[in-house]
């Protein structure tokens, strides 16, 4: 934190994405704050945190725009604010096009294999491109005459980084995609695929999570571009722009922010068990996502399920807790998803619920960073199945929870956390049986195994924490800068 701190000491700090790190929201004649569930926020805010400058985001809540946020811009964290928050209001029209439309039914399932079909319509299209020209505008008012480091998150932006290197071509644009880079075929659908490619490589840098994601990405802009990709396989040259693209690694913030000042592991496993209405000796488990279709949670039930069927001898004896935040029900691929995920928690809470203990607890809402933490504490297994996920940060979030070194990991090999937490219990989540044995062997494991597995993996996100995620993207851009500098001067 301190390094990154004295890295970016006098530089102007610009971050963009859609979601923002705090919505302020009217209910019943106040005003409250919620922090979203977005695995992008739980990443960058710390780092803003660090940096302080000014985060540019889609404003969502229904409090802020007449009232927080008169003078176009919050500080925040709202009880110790660090940087700014500048909001960018769109009429229900614009968010329809821009973000449900074209961003989450197009690139949404475009860049996640969970085959589901991608929908791309021309009107959502338009207004994607007039959305991000809306932030470069705003970026372009904020860098206030300097050549800013602006930091693009995600899907939302593709076109951003091309429309601000326009405005500003000595701008340092670090776009960081985190969601998953699928391959040239199945990007090469659509229809706007070249002007997404060159937008993106309007940035100097541009991070996937993985080596297999930037290697997805430098073969589809072969396929797609007339570029000249470098011999070290990781410089990408377009139109006089040099783009480096290369693998970083989310993380999240070490030490986590609660360290030391929460109660011991089994308090916390009492309150929870008592408030569930399970005896103290119970076991349990934990998921932890967005309501998306991506995350596997049908799946996840089934395993539950098939779980049971293998060792009855535990229903009555183990619940699981699935916590769901409600993500994009405007879209009718959620609204169903939502739909057969509470039936299927019914289904199986109809066959295997014992002496009052349902197998499944379903909690499809939201819940603050505070209570997720206490439950990962309380738990005995996590499960992370998606079916394809960028990095997937419950898995991570798990591990920093669990100072007592105990409880294990049942993960998806399709995340990108599975390149790095090889000690987790890896699984293919459509392989049924498996992951069901995966559980059961994380409910049984010894607790000399659970220290062993669970002290490598907090080693690895300890020492790969989220600071050195944006530390060595900051200093790959100053490289990148440098070697065009030199270029330019040597013709
Ligand atoms: C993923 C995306 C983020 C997004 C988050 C939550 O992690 O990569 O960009 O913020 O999901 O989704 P939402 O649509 O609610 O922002």
């Amino acid at each position: 934190r301190t390094l990154l701190h004295k890295q970016l000491a006098g530089e102007r700090i610009l971050v963009v994405s859609n979601r923002e790190p705090y919505i302020h929201s009217r209910k019943d004649g106040e005003i409250g704050v919620h922090r979203p569930a977005s695995g992008l926020v739980t990443a960058v805010e710390p780092v803003m945190r660090a940096c302080s400058g000014t985060w540019i985001a889609h404003g969502s809540g229904n409090a802020d725009r007449e009232t927080v946020d008169r003078h176009d811009r919050v500080r925040v964290p709202p009880d110790h604010p660090e940087y700014n928050l500048r909001r960018i209001w769109l009429t229900p029209e614009e968010e329809e096009g821009y973000y449900y439309g074209f961003a989450n039914e197009g690139l949404w399932p475009l860049c996640h294999i969970a085959h589901v079909r991608p929908v791309f319509r021309t009107s959502d299209w338009h207004e994607y491109v007039k959305i991000n020209q809306r932030f470069a505008d705003a970026v372009v008012k904020e860098a206030d005459g300097d050549d800013p480091v602006v930091l693009v998150q995600d899907y939302h932006f593709a076109l951003l980084p091309g429309m601000i290197r326009k405005a500003l071509p000595k701008a340092t644009i670090i776009t960081f995609w985190h969601i998953p880079w699928p391959n040239p075929e199945s990007f090469g659908i659509c229809p706007w695929r070249e002007e997404l490619l060159q937008g993106m490589l309007g940035s100097t840098i541009l991070g996937f999570h993985t080596t297999f994601h930037c290697k997805n990405f430098l073969e589809t802009v072969d396929r797609y571009l007339e570029t000249r990709i470098g011999h070290d396989a990781s410089t990408i040259s377009c139109r006089g722009q040099l783009t480096m693209v290369e693998s970083y690694p989310i993380s999240i913030q070490w030490p986590p922010p609660w360290q030391g000042s929460l109660p011991p592991v089994h308090q916390t496993k009492g309150e929870i068990l008592a408030t569930l209405g399970l005896p103290a000796d119970h076991l349990l488990g934990i998921g932890v996502d967005r309501m998306d279709y991506t995350k596997g949670i049908l799946e996840r039930f089934a395993a539950v399920e098939r779980m049971f069927e293998l060792h009855p001898e535990l229903a009555g004896r183990f619940s699981f807790v699935q916590i769901a935040a409600p993500s994009r029900s405007a879209l009718e691929e959620y609204r169903r998803f939502q739909e057969r995920v509470h039936a299927l928690a019914e289904q199986i809470n109809g066959r295997f619920t014992r002496n009052g203990c349902p197998a499944i607890f379903l909690k499809a809402e939201h819940h603050e960073p505070d209570d997720i933490n206490r439950y990962y504490r309380a738990a005995d297994v996590c499960m992370v199945t998606s079916l394809h996920d960028g990095m997937n940060l419950v898995a991570k979030e798990y591990i920093a929870a669990r100072d007592d070194e105990q409880g294990a990991l049942v993960l998806s090999q399709f995340t990108g956390a599975a390149h790095e937490l090889h000690e987790a219990l890896i699984v293919n989540p459509y392989h049924v049986e498996q992951t069901a044995e995966a559980l059961y062997q994380g409910l049984t494991m010894p607790e000399h195994e659970q220290r062993e597995r669970m002290r490598s993996m907090r080693d690895l996100v300890r020492d790969f924490n989220v600071y050195r995620w944006a530390g060595r993207m900051l200093l790959d851009a100053a490289r990148v800068r440098q070697r065009e500098k030199l270029a330019a001067r040597i013709g």
